[in-house]
């Protein structure tokens, strides 16, 4: 599976919960868990679908193991947040060092990406993409 596709359809899980989880809220008036409710939507599925479209239009990049690797790692980090975030706020402490080490594993997934965008994807990617040149 490319980075591109597996970033769209864990994308559109995320937002399926997340808004569950304000459908969730909204019904209760209890809002408390609404931190882990806009992280759940703004890193699951506002951030990794941008991520889908950023490799959509990178094919090489699209390909690549690290680009799968980046994915996972955020929707990894993302769903432990919420989780975590969301437990911290129901009054369960015991979740903060969850919730902490979340954010270094998004973090990380960030920091990866930010690899990619500065270097080549030709540089990242294990197969060439293969060029058109056109007749003359
Ligand atoms: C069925 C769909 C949704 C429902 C029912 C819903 C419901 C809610 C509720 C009840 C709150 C708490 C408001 C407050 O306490 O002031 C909230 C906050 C929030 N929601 Fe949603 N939401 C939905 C979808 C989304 C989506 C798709 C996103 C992002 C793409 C989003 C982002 C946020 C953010 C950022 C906040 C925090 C706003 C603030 O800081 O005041 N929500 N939502």
């Amino acid at each position: 599976m490319t980075a591109s596709s597996l970033s769209f359809r864990l994308a559109v899980l995320f937002v399926i919960a997340g808004m569950a989880m304000g459908i969730g809220m909204a019904a209760s008036q209890d809002h408390s868990i609404m931190p882990a409710h806009a992280h759940l939507n703004l890193l699951g599925w506002v951030s990794l679908f941008l991520f889908g479209i950023y490799y959509e239009r990178r094919p090489a990049l699209d390909r690549s193991r690290l680009a799968l690797i980046q994915v996972l790692a955020w929707s990894v980090g993302t769903a432990l947040m919420a989780v975590a975030v969301a437990a911290v706020h129901l009054g369960y402490t015991a979740f903060d060092p969850v919730a902490a080490v979340s954010t270094l594993i998004v973090l990380a997934a960030m920091v990866l990406f930010a690899y990619f965008v500065f270097k080549p994807s030709r540089d990242i990617a294990s197969s060439p993409t293969p060029h058109m040149t056109p007749a003359e």
